[in-house]
């Protein structure tokens, strides 16, 4: 160890002697880690968490986004309870929508509903890219409180939608069975898709540059939607403008980049400037790991699924998936997916020993 990192080490350690959780989870994302992988969940924060459910009786979702106080707390929950390595700013990636001029909101029966839909160059040329980090304060003033919570003990990560996901959302209305709208315009109007995705890419750029100036260990983009692209066309409808809204960061941390299905083109992936590939549960991580460039990290991949049966059972898989990466220190664990509701507090109680110990 350089004696750089190791006077780092010595603020905050974990009672064994080691590096603190936020240091293990820096090294992990530059591949330097030489300990056990930092564990965080996506959407560990949530429906899973009785303390969240009792927020919920008195807060709507939106509101608990948009107040800087229950945002802090409702993020700090899951750190409370099972002492994550990082934890990840409860949000949603649809704050850029609203911020935009589009609102969303929840269906009685569950989804996304958002004010309008977005279906032409009138729609398009409405939204409001500009200055969406001033209307995004809160999260400005949200993100220093969880970093004083949280002292130099835990990560903090930032996050929002990839442009691509978001357009599709924007497109459909909201949640949606299938998502073809924007891949109609992306094949049928490329201008126009071009203008919509260019709007997008300036306003993800501003509002992470605004979590990088408030002082994030990490950004995660999500790209749930872009498994719905063919192979070859990826990298156009989606990769091209992550890359642009990477290029475009100041002084960025490390960025992960989730784009759930996109399981063939690593290369391509990598090539958008992340520091770190999140993958889904279908993918092998020792393949992919010889796979990828050196110095780019893997994040994942227990199946969320694992998380309804049973402690032992996920003792087991958890297990045979560190072992499968032997020790790489640029491995940070996770979810291939986010926590469902359907969880168990017992299995991620479980997830969290076996990753510790
Ligand atoms: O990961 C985290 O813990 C941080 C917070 C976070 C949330 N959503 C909180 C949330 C993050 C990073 C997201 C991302 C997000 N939001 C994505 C991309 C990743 C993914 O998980 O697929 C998408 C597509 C959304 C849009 C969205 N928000 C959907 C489809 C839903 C579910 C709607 C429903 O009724 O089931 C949400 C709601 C949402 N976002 C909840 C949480 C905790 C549940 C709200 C509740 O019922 O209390």
């Amino acid at each position: 160890m350089s004696s750089e990192v190791f006077k780092e080490n010595q603020g905050a350690v974990d009672g064994l002697g080691g590096v603190s959780n936020r240091e293990r989870f820096r090294q992990a994302l530059r591949c330097q880690n030489t300990g056990r992988p930092p564990l965080w969940l996506m959407r560990q924060a949530g429906r899973v968490l009785p303390e969240y459910r009792a927020l919920k009786e008195k807060y709507s979702f939106v509101e608990m986004v948009r107040t800087p106080e229950l945002a802090t707390e409702v993020t700090l929950q899951p750190i409370e309870r099972f002492g994550f390595d990082a934890a990840i700013l409860f949000s949603d990636i649809l704050v850029i929508s609203e911020a935009m001029g589009q609102k969303y909101g929840f269906r009685e029966q569950g989804g996304i509903e958002m004010e309008f839909t977005v279906d032409g160059a009138a729609e398009i040329d409405r939204l409001n890219e500009k200055g969406v980090a001033d209307r995004l304060d809160y999260v400005g003033k949200t993100l220093p409180m969880i970093r004083s919570a949280l002292g130099d003990q835990t990560g903090l990560i930032g996050f929002s939608g990839a442009p691509w996901t978001l357009a599709n959302y924007m497109m459909e209305g909201g949640s949606a069975k299938e998502f073809l709208k924007a891949k109609d315009l992306y094949y049928s109007e490329p201008k126009l898709f071009e203008r919509l995705m260019g709007k997008l890419t300036v306003a993800v750029t501003e509002y992470l540059q605004m979590q990088i100036d408030a002082g994030v260990d990490a950004l995660q983009i999500f790209d749930t939607q872009g498994g719905c692209l063919a192979a070859g066309d990826f990298m156009a409808a989606s990769g091209r403008w992550i890359g642009e809204v990477i290029a475009g960061l100041k002084n960025a941390p490390p960025v992960i980049v989730f784009a759930k299905g996109v399981n063939s083109d690593w290369k391509g992936l990598a090539s958008t400037g992340a520091s770190v590939l999140s993958v889904d549960w279908t993918v092998d991580l020792a393949a992919l790991r010889s796979e990828l460039p050196q110095g780019v990290g893997i994040q994942g991949n227990l199946d969320p699924y694992l998380l309804r049966t049973t402690p032992e059972i996920v003792a087991r898989e958890a297990g045979r998936l560190m072992e499968s990466l032997n020790g790489f220190g640029g491995h940070v664990f996770n979810l291939g997916h986010g926590v469902t509701p359907e969880c168990k507090l017992e299995c991620i109680e479980s997830l969290v020993d076996t990753v510790r110990n």
